[in-house]
């Protein structure tokens, strides 16, 4: 078990544009795999990207089977391994929604996300993935996919009156709250 660092807001590695996958199912690509659910799991984060800990590739990790202690309202979203993502937006539709990112300790903003999208990718095992989603789920796919083209959240919202640090935000809530 390794928890690795995670890279935070302003270092300019979180920027670059992540290279594809070439090679499924290699020990460097589980090792990579079990690092990063580590490393979430420690973080209680609701995903991680491989760019957050500053490893360059098209490899994203959400959901946790078990509702998250840092987003307790949130429907659960199956753990799910996806490397070289594709999402389609399904329609025009958008939601605002709450986000916060582990490479943005402390902090939550609303963000505009496409509200139906359709992602498709593969597994650490080279297995095809394809699912149609909504709601969290779809936007929880839409911010991680984002990291690999060096996009963090802030650079998606349009209202900055809704950001700030999370216990100012939500000081009334009882969210646990590590970062
Ligand atoms: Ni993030």
């Amino acid at each position: 078990m390794t928890v690795r660092e995670i890279l935070k807001m302003g270092d300019p590695r979180l920027l670059r544009i992540a290279p594809k996958v070439m090679a499924f199912d290699t020990d460097e690509l589980h090792l990579l795999i079990t690092d990063m659910l580590d490393t979430m799991a420690a973080a209680n984060g609701a995903g991680l990207a491989a760019p957050q800990i500053d490893v360059d590739l098209q490899v994203v990790i959400f959901g946790t089977n078990t509702v998250n202690p840092r987003y307790p309202d949130a429907p659960v979203v199956p753990r799910t391994v996806l490397i070289n993502p594709l999402i389609t937006a399904l329609d025009a539709k958008v939601e605002n929604g709450w986000e916060g990112c582990l490479s943005v300790p402390g902090m939550r903003g609303v963000v505009p996300r496409h509200a139906r999208i359709r992602y498709t990718g593969f597994d650490q095992y080279g297995d095809a993935i394809d699912r149609t989603v909504d709601g969290f789920h779809a936007r929880v796919v839409q911010h991680e996919c984002d990291h690999l083209m060096g996009k963090l959240y802030p650079i998606r919202m349009t209202d900055f009156t809704k950001f700030g640090f999370t216990e100012v935000l939500f000081s009334n809530l009882n969210i646990l709250d590590d970062d």
